[in-house]
């Protein structure tokens, strides 16, 4: 697989899990890589251990002009941005009965709103260069309904069809958009909903065909493949990556065949 030499990367959520591993993933490939995150990261180091001229802004993704000052800053020192990964988001909803609607609001903003902003503030660079790669992070629960899931399922959903949207109507300057529909996966927003009921936890393993909770390294690879240039032809495509979470419906039959 090619690598990504000198690329230039944008990568939101970047200070903490899948977008931190992502970070880790193109840098390791040789990307520049520029991180945006609300919060501050002391693990941010261990990505411009590996590529020096990579940076991190601190930003909100719900702040449209923030975004577009790191976007001019990056093509004014590298010149170019390849790719952008949108993992800045927050896992917050409830039954709509019982959601407040700044909750609405709130969780609408950063996940749909924030990937709208992020992906409007590249486009010019990337449709002038005739090239780039974007790649959205959705869910498995923007794909099906979630037990109290509303405004989190709503707004992954409305990420993934504004990739197929983007992809349509900028395929034709070069740029490639994509949406990667993790499962679940160990970072610190799954385990603090889980760390509060274990009876989900078991649940989702349950239903997981691989018999695990997924590790944000394994988004990374995906959201690699994506990037490089052996996905040239990939594009407005919806990347499940879910331990086979959405294959079907598991009733134990497996068990009661012997086979595990
Ligand atoms: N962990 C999972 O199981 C899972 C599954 C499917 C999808 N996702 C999605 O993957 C993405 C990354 O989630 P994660 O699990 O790594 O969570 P995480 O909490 O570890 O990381 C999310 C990052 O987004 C940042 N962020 C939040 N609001 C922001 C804002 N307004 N502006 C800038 N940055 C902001 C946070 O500071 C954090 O660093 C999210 O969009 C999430 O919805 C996660």
């Amino acid at each position: 697989m090619s690598n990504l030499k000198n690329r230039v990367a944008i990568v939101t959520g970047a200070a903490s899990g899948i977008g931190l591993a992502c970070a880790r993933r193109y840098a390791a490939e040789g990307a520049i890589v520029v991180g945006l995150d609300l919060n501050a990261s002391e693990e941010w180091a261990s990505v411009e251990a590996v590529s020096q001229q990579s940076r991190f802004h601190q930003l909100d993704v719900t702040d449209g002009a923030a975004q577009r000052a790191a976007v001019e800053e990056t093509v004014r020192d590298f010149g170019r941005i390849d790719i952008l990964l949108t993992a800045a988001g927050v896992g917050a909803g409830g039954p709509v009965g019982m959601l407040e609607e700044a909750d609405w609001d709130r969780v609408i903003d950063i996940n749909l709103k924030g990937t709208f902003l992020s992906v409007k503030a590249v486009l010019d660079t990337m449709s002038a260069q005739r090239s780039g790669s974007i790649i959205t992070i959705a869910s498995v629960e923007g794909l099906n309904g979630t037990e109290g899931g509303s405004a989190y399922n709503a707004s992954k959903g409305g990420v993934v069809l504004l990739t197929k949207n983007v992809a349509m109507d900028y395929g034709r300057m070069g740029i490639r958009c994509n949406v990667i529909c993790p499962g679940f996966i160990e970072t610190p927003m799954l385990n603090d909903v889980m760390g509060q009921m274990p009876e989900f936890k078991a649940d989702v393993i349950r239903e997981t065909k691989v018999g695990r909770l997924g590790k944000p390294e394994e988004i990374a690879g995906a959201a690699y493949f994506l990037a490089c240039d052996d996905a040239s032809y990939v594009t407005g495509h919806t990347m499940v990556v879910d331990g086979g979470y959405t294959a079907g419906h598991s009733h134990g039959l497996v068990q009661l065949m012997g086979l595990v």
